[in-house]
């Protein structure tokens, strides 16, 4: 059942997508729920659209059922994602969230919806996949690495058919669904979250910052129109990175002369663009595949 106040049953159902994405991981994701609901003799896809902080609200066409796509950051939805959310003036109508993530990704599945439903929008679920991890890639593998094709293959099999499933049950959906707290939040709080911080020492490296190699960068100002937070500039002919990072990994890996590095670390290490190489085709055909 369909939510808000334009809705009508004999009119196709408007379904919009926005969607955050770094790599392009979660782009992936995007395109199979935008692929799903073109292909239903019932809906229309009115808008696709990535968030930026140049992303009008205002100009998107109405729509009935909205989906809402973003990568797990630091076990968190990226705030920018938060921010777009907050200035949605929902109209009761439906909303779905969907999110890729390397491993693992907390408390988000609430976090998230609540968020919607604060916003006047009902939310009627979330679908989560799991997806390479962009992080891993970029700080740990090593190009040609036994890590970098282990990585590769850590991806949900069968996403088209179970985004298929899912739209039908999101469309069924009589009420808003918000999970409850889970039960292990208070274990991760004390004690996960201590020991990961152990572990995840690394991801110290992204204070270090991000610069440009000299000699290297051909000034194709890529990442500068792909930056989803308009934080990299060109000034005096040199790329130079602001203070309103998402650490969303989009300049660096999709850089095409891998100019863009963190420390020493990223000298070596993975670059990946699923969208733009065959991990597109791997993440949506080869998850049909039995
Ligand atoms: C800075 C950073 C932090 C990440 N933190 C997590 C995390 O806490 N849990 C997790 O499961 N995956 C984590 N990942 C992996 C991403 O969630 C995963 O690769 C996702 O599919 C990336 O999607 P994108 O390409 O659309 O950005 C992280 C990735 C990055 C770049
Ligand atoms: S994408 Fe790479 S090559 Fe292009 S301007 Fe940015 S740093 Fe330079
Ligand atoms: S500077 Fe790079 S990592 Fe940071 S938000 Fe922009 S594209 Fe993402």
């Amino acid at each position: 059942m369909l939510h808000g106040e334009t809705y009508q049953k004999s009119q196709k159902i408007r379904t919009g997508i926005l969607y955050f994405s770094g790599a392009g991981n979660t782009e992936c994701l995007a395109l199979i729920f935008q692929g799903v609901f073109a292909r239903r003799g019932d809906c229309k896809v009115v808008f696709f659209e990535r968030i930026t902080r140049k992303l009008n609200l205002e100009a998107l066409p109405e729509f009935d059922i909205l989906g809402i796509g973003f990568p797990i950051y630091f076990r968190r939805t990226p705030s920018i994602v938060f921010e777009t959310i907050d200035r949605l003036k929902g109209k009761g109508q439906s909303v779905f969230t969907f999110c890729t993530k390397g491993m693992y990704s907390g408390n988000v599945t609430r976090d998230i919806l609540s968020r919607c439903a604060s916003t006047g929008l009902v939310p009627v679920g979330h679908f989560e996949a799991f997806m390479p991890g962009t992080d891993i890639l970029l700080l740990f593998a090593r190009k040609g690495s036994l890590t970098e094709r282990i990585v590769k293959k850590m991806h949900s099999r069968h996403l088209d058919r179970k985004a298929n499933q899912f739209a039908e049950a999101v469309l069924q959906t009589e009420g808003p669904s918000i999970p409850r707290v889970k039960w292990y939040t208070p274990i991760e709080n004390k004690v996960v979250k201590p020991l990961e911080r152990l572990v995840t020492r690394d991801y110290q490296v992204f204070k270090e910052g991000y610069y440009v190699l000299p000699g290297r960068c051909t000034c194709c100002l890529l990442c500068v129109q792909n930056c989803p937070e308009d934080n990299i500039s060109l000034q005096d002919g040199r790329i130079v990175f602001g203070n309103h990072c998402d650490h969303c990994l989009r300049c660096i890996h999709h850089c095409p002369t891998e100019a863009i590095q963190i420390g020493i670390k990223t000298l070596k290490t993975v670059r990946y663009w699923p969208k733009a190489t065959e991990g597109l085709k791997i993440l949506i055909e080869g998850n049909n595949s039995e």
